[in-house]
């Protein structure tokens, strides 16, 4: 997740070349980026953050609320600080890379789909209907989550393994069908738009919250080898799994993340698009750098 807890004042109007980052990169525990690695079983992000060079951005701040809504998430128009799209299906390894890419430019990190999660799990506690999208804008409107590097707090509770489980996965694209649940999130989400740069990973970044993004991405790879990594994940965590199981739930979330109305998970027009079966995570790593950097 971002570094900072709320954008800097005129951080839209710095250069990217000339900005200072107050703070590194916060992570948030992902699908891909934590445990064992996505690809090849290597990628944590913040082994990724301990080998940032100097010039990179630099730890000031690691425990931070989650940036409000209606804060300084200025609009596509006048917001100049680079931003690298990675969306793409479940378990594709969105999260890793984009943790990884992140790090290797001293760049903020946006996992969007975080925020789902935690509306899902405030939901669940709740009792608040997964089908009502008003009451889960409210929700989102006021979330009283707090990012601490790879942790995530819900009202001071850390909540991060609970995140990161099938039942959050679930509920938080169930919840995620809901436009108005979609519009509380939106300015919350582009507030993380920070110089120097953000990374930003989801289904809708390079379609809906950053369309004018520098960079776009769209991960896939096949199901069975995204069920796989799911499944060494979970049990990389002590979590129970199970791969037919798995298999069937990244398919039916695939399914309503594509067919839902709002911001459906799409490649954008301009997206690289990336099948990553069977690839290593520092080749697409490479590969969403080297586009990055040829659309400098
Ligand atoms: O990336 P993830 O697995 O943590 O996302 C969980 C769910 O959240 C995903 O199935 C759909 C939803 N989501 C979304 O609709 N838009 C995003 N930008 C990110 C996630």
């Amino acid at each position: 997740m971002s570094g900072t807890a709320r954008p800097s004042e005129g951080a839209a109007n710095q250069s990217p070349e000339r900005a200072q980052p107050a703070n590194r990169s916060h992570p948030l525990p992902r699908e891909g980026g934590r445990g064992v690695g996505l690809f090849t079983g290597t990628a944590r992000p913040s082994e990724g953050a301990a080998n940032q060079s100097p010039e990179r951005a630099q730890p000031a701040n690691r425990s931070h609320p989650l940036p409000r809504e209606g804060g300084r998430g200025e609009g596509p128009s006048v917001n100049t600080v680079p931003v690298i799209a990675i969306d793409g299906t479940s378990a594709s390894g969105k999260g890793t890379i984009a943790a990884r890419v992140a790090a290797e430019l001293g760049f903020h990190l946006l996992d969007s789909g975080a925020l789902y999660r935690l509306v899902g799990l405030r939901a669940l506690r709740a009792g608040v209907s997964l089908e009502d999208g008003t009451a889960l804008a409210a929700l989102a409107r006021d979330l009283p989550a707090r990012f601490d590097g790879e942790r995530v707090f819900l009202a001071e509770a850390d909540v991060s393994a609970e995140l990161r489980g099938e039942t959050c996965a679930d509920a938080a694209s169930r919840v995620a069908v809901h436009p108005p649940l979609r519009a509380a999130l939106l300015s919350r989400q582009r507030a993380f738009r920070v110089a120097p740069g953000l990374v930003a990973d989801g289904r809708d970044m390079g379609t809906v919250v950053f369309p004018e993004a520098r960079s776009k991405v769209f991960l896939t790879a096949s199901l069975q080898e995204r069920a796989e990594r799911r499944y060494k994940q979970l049990i990389a965590k002590g979590l129970a799994a199970n791969i037919a199981t798995l298999l069937l739930e990244i398919e039916e979330r695939d399914r309503r993340d594509r067919e839902r109305v709002a911001a459906p998970l799409a490649a954008a027009p301009d997206a690289l698009v990336i099948d990553t079966t069977g690839l290593g995570i520092e080749f697409v790593v490479a590969k969403v750098l080297e586009h990055y950097r040829g659309r400098g």
